[in-house]
């Protein structure tokens, strides 16, 4: 029912599903994970046998993943690793909103996972099919947050895990998260994309199963958002979903997402997908700019905002995929940008990563363009929670948030703590 192949429309190669594989045999394009036959349960009963699940107390129904199961590559029985990922909430955010001079404006915040990102919906998938592979060893490179998740969803399944960050360049939080679920956790001297290539390359051995998002079986389980978005909505997709690029998985994803549900009738039409980068790590935003010319790989990037500091994006091709059928954009934000946009969204008592508030910083200029329309449904994705990069927080507060060109970002909105042996400035609040 199930198959993986090709998305090189001059290759189209196929590969059974527990087929161990990251890329094509053939010609080293990357994979999807596709149906060899069309779903045959109509969209109003799919609606309401997912609806249903929410009341009940078993745990793959209670998932926010494995409740939309019949788009997964599994049989309905098979025993899933889980830690209740999904189900996550979509906001109003009325300042964040103000501030991007929109009437409204919706977050879906997966920072409000287990381990507080996105990472989760598409590692308890990706971890299920390594216990079903019978790997030894899960293994993945990370900026933080894909490791903190695989370590959990290994912990959970009882296997080794270990993982390649790149040295001194990850959060606090992030990595204590790794080491708590008890990662194996090698730092090395590098960036991201050196800690991606050194991992693929030890992935060879069979015992190994790399989890990264180049693997399909991630992408599976991330598309499901784009069903729960889409069911938050009134199985009606935004006009436009605005989200973060670094590896460019999760547009991988959402693309796939919003087109598996188009296709089955679930929605009428997909929402237009705006990637955002950061400007001193933007590789797909500088191929969209040069109309697609050759993707040249970022060599030195650089962004406070960690997550997403990434020059050699994996998935760039499903990503492109994703942003041209729906006729979307990718652009560019700068460290100011991202900086104020993450306070806004505090301000919304919402919250969220450095790396998360591109969107924010994305769709004020997206409508300062005219790009988007005063009168359109707009999403931004939050990717990652608040409390995943504390430091950056206190720094924008305290005035010495120095950006990766040493230059001085100043806080528009600034909140600085109050030292002081009385209330004095508590009463000022008052009068
Ligand atoms: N936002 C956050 C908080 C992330 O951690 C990441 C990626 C992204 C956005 C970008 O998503 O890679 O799918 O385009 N973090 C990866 C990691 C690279 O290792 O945790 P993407």
């Amino acid at each position: 029912m199930f198959l993986q192949s090709c998305i090189n429309r001059d290759c189209r190669a196929e590969y059974h599903i527990d087929d161990r594989l990251y890329v094509c045999s053939r010609c080293g394009g990357l994979l999807d994970v596709d149906r060899s036959d069309p779903i045959t349960v109509d969209p109003t009963s799919l609606r309401d046998l997912w609806r249903g699940r929410l009341s009940s107390l078993e745990a793959r129904d209670r998932s926010g993943v494995w409740r939309f199961r019949e788009f997964l590559p599994f049989d309905h029985d098979a025993s899933i690793v889980s830690l209740a990922e999904g189900n996550t909430p979509l906001y109003d955010a009325p300042r964040s909103a103000d501030y991007c001079r929109l009437p409204q404006l919706k977050l879906k915040h997966q920072g409000n996972n287990p381990t507080g990102s996105f990472k989760d919906t598409g590692m308890t998938v990706a971890v299920t099919q390594a216990r079903k592979l019978g790997a030894r060893l899960v293994v993945c490179a990370s900026t933080g947050n894909t490791a903190a998740s695989l370590a959990a969803y290994a912990a959970r399944a009882n296997m080794l895990c270990a993982i390649v960050v790149p040295g001194g360049q990850v959060s606090h939080a992030k990595l204590a998260q790794a080491l708590d679920y008890d990662a194996k956790v090698v730092e090395i001297e590098g960036n991201f994309d050196a800690c991606m290539s050194a991992i693929r390359e030890f992935s060879k051995d069979p015992s190994v199963y790399l989890v990264n998002s180049i693997n399909p079986f991630r992408i599976e389980g991330q598309k499901t958002v784009a069903f729960e978005l889409a069911e938050q909505l009134g199985w009606r997709a935004p006009d436009h979903l605005v989200l973060p690029g670094g590896n460019l998985g999760n547009s991988s994803a959402f693309g796939k997402g919003f087109r598996e549900l188009l296709k089955s009738g679930l929605i009428e039409r997909q929402p237009k997908i705006t990637v955002v980068q950061a400007e001193g790590a933007a590789p797909f935003a500088r191929y969209y700019a040069e109309d697609q010319a050759d993707f040249v790989n970022e060599e030195n990037p650089k962004t406070l905002a960690s997550a997403i500091k990434i020059g050699a994006p994996v998935s760039w091709r499903k990503a492109w995929r994703a942003v041209s059928e729906t006729h979307g954009s990718v652009m560019t934000v700068s460290e100011q940008e991202i900086a104020d946009a993450k306070a806004m969204i505090g301000r919304d008592g919402i919250g969220c990563e450095p790396a998360s508030a591109t969107t924010v910083a994305g769709i004020r200029k997206l409508v300062a363009e005219g790009v988007i329309k005063e009168n359109e449904n707009v999403v931004g994705v939050l990717t990652g929670h608040l409390l995943k990069d504390t430091d950056y927080v206190m720094k924008y507060h305290s005035e010495t948030l120095i950006g990766p060109d040493g230059e001085h970002l100043r806080g528009r909105f600034v909140n600085r703590p109050i030292h002081g042996q009385d209330l004095q400035d508590l009463q000022d609040l008052l009068d």
